[in-house]
């Protein structure tokens, strides 16, 4: 579902863009992001199911995860495919597959809506904070219930509304409001745009899943000062956003902006000055009929 006058080729290339452009920012906060994380991916991972031995598919893999998580549960046996359109994101991913020593793991330069693979071949496929940025999602889904054994399992997580993920809403907020940008379009894929777990759970049954599970995975990012977590929304700002900053206000690290990062991100300083973010996600489980 999309609004009058969206192009998904036009979106899905310049998405394209964005996270490799991201892909060094995203490295580079990756052990912060992972640690607040890690409970979504543990839960995501419990979920599926996952038995060594078994073959997993990761849709928008990023930087790695679930399908490192993933990989080092099915064990040498197994096999985890992680996919993602962005080849720089990946880059990142396939590093950490060699430090980690996994030999059961490859990483696909490809787009979630145009999998080759056969039908019935995955235990279980695994997307963690991806399925929200796709043109079609209802198409991904009901080509990942094919591409799933009979009795096979989906585990996804997507974000909550932005006012519930001030980790990644607040520096958006703060450059949205300098710049006097509208909030997006209903419709238009973006960070929280899957937020409504009852609008998910029945496109997951539309795609034919027969158990549709939901449940809110809660999470608590931990960056240890006001000044990593402005860096950190700095890094991770998408570039058009960065241009038009610089272009508005002269300056790409703009004083009265990154001032404003700040101040927000002291919000949620601790009396120990570390901080403590909270965030919603929510965990999907979908079983194929077996
Ligand atoms: C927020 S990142 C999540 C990455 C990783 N799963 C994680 O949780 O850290 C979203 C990922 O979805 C990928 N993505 C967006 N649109 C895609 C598409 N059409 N096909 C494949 N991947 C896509 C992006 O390239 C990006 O790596």
């Amino acid at each position: 579902m999309t609004t009058a006058g969206f192009d998904p080729v036009a979106f899905k290339a310049q998405q394209k863009d964005n996270w490799n452009n991201l892909s060094s920012g995203w490295d580079r906060w990756y052990d912060l992001f992972e640690s607040g994380a890690a409970p979504v991916t543990h839960r995501m991972l419990e979920q599926a199911r996952l038995v060594e031995g078994a073959r997993v598919l990761d849709l928008g893999s990023g930087t790695g995860q679930p399908a490192l998580d993933a990989a080092l549960l099915v064990g040498a046996k197994g096999s985890v495919v992680g996919t993602d359109q962005a080849g720089e994101m990946l880059g990142a991913a396939r590093r950490r597959a060699v430090e980690l020593g996994l030999g059961n793991t490859e990483f696909l330069e490809v787009d979630a809506e145009r999998l080759d693979f056969e039908d019935a071949s995955f235990d279980a496929v695994t997307s963690r904070f991806s399925l929200m940025f796709l043109p079609d999602a209802d198409a991904v889904l009901a080509r990942a219930h094919r591409l799933l054994r009979p009795g096979g399992v989906l585990t996804a997580a997507v974000w909550s509304t932005a006012p519930r993920v001030p980790l990644l809403s607040l520096a958006f907020g703060i450059v949205g409001a300098r710049l006097g940008l509208g909030a997006p379009p209903a419709g238009v894929p973006g960070p929280f745009s899957l937020s409504d777990p009852a609008a998910l759970t029945g496109r997951l049954r539309a795609a034919g899943f027969a158990e549709v599970a939901h449940e809110e995975c809660p999470l608590i990012f931990a960056p240890k000062s006001a000044e990593e977590f402005a860096e950190f929304s700095w890094d991770l700002l998408p570039g058009w956003l960065r241009a038009q900053v610089a272009q508005r206000f002269g300056d790409a690290r703009d004083p009265r902006t990154w001032n404003a990062f700040l101040s927000a991100a002291r919000e949620f300083e601790a009396e120990d000055g570390t901080l403590r973010v909270p965030g919603l996600s929510h965990c999907f489980t979908a079983v194929k009929a077996g």
